[in-house]
């Protein structure tokens, strides 16, 4: 395989927090921590994920300030347009500068009953529109247990790349549902071994070049204290964090991994 040309992306998934008050109060204050510890924006790229209700304050905060955040949604629409009460387009993300969405995350696939074919949909509409899919996939511990770690997220990641061209820009994200906000995160060890597999899922899928460059992401209780063991991985090109990400210093510290001892 290629030379890893891979930029690092260290991504915040807020949730269901933070309103559009707090997240101007929050981005301004993370843009500050990271400029006065000296932090270079284009050796790791920094991307947040706000509530929709947030996008238009946070886009308008980024662009008069010029800060280096990439900003994305956590969902969106298969649909471009039309009667869907309470769905979001693609369109309209690409209209608020969304460079990324977050698709298919586990709490989606659990609490809005999301299958993979909604899943593949909604990534060919990310694509539609020149967004980003961070296409989320993990094994609950009961599909640990039966199948072992890699079976479910390979088998999610194929559904969602069916007809995905070979030069469209993904991120894709290993999530296991059982490191998801339980402090329990997987071993480097277990998050390389899964990220390596779904890594060769886009070289099947979509070829080697894209495979070369995808960046595959973990996620799952990421903290300071771990990212660098992950980030140490050949495999590991960032993380998608919850819970740390509300939090300034500690997402500041986790953006800024290169710097922790030892690495
Ligand atoms: P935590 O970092 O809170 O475990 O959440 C991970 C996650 O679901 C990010 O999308």
């Amino acid at each position: 395989m290629a030379v890893n040309t891979r930029t690092p992306l260290i991504a915040g998934n807020w949730k269901m927090n933070l309103d559009h008050m707090q997240a101007v109060a929050f981005v301004q204050k993370l843009y500050w921590t990271l400029k006065e510890a000296g932090h270079d924006p284009q050796t790791v790229e920094t991307a947040i994920f706000p509530p929709f209700t947030d996008l238009r304050t946070v886009q308008t905060l980024i662009d008069a300030d010029k800060i280096p955040f990439a900003l994305g949604a956590q969902d969106l629409s298969e649909h471009d347009s039309g009667a869907y009460t309470g769905e979001i387009s693609g369109q309209f993300l690409a209209k608020l500068a969304c460079g990324y969405v977050i698709i298919g995350h586990s709490e989606r696939r659990q609490y809005h009953n999301e299958t993979d074919e909604i899943v593949a949909g909604k990534v060919q509409a990310a694509l539609r529109h020149g967004l980003s899919p961070v296409i989320c996939v993990g094994e609950t511990s009961e599909d640990l247990e039966r199948f072992g770690a890699s079976a479910v997220p390979v088998g999610q990641l194929e559904v969602a790349l069916e007809n995905v061209a070979a030069d469209a820009d993904i991120v894709v994200a290993y999530e296991p549902v059982w490191a998801i906000g339980s402090g329990q995160a997987a071993t480097p060890d277990q998050a390389q071994e899964v990220c390596a597999k779904l890594r060769e899922v886009v070289a099947a899928k979509l070829g080697e070049d894209a495979a070369s460059r995808t960046r595959v992401l973990y996620g799952g209780s990421v903290k300071s204290s771990n990212i660098a063991s992950f980030m140490r991985e050949p495999d590991v090109d960032g993380a998608l964090v919850g819970g740390a990400s509300l939090l300034v210093d500690e997402f500041a510290a986790i953006i800024r991994y290169q710097k922790h001892v030892g690495v």
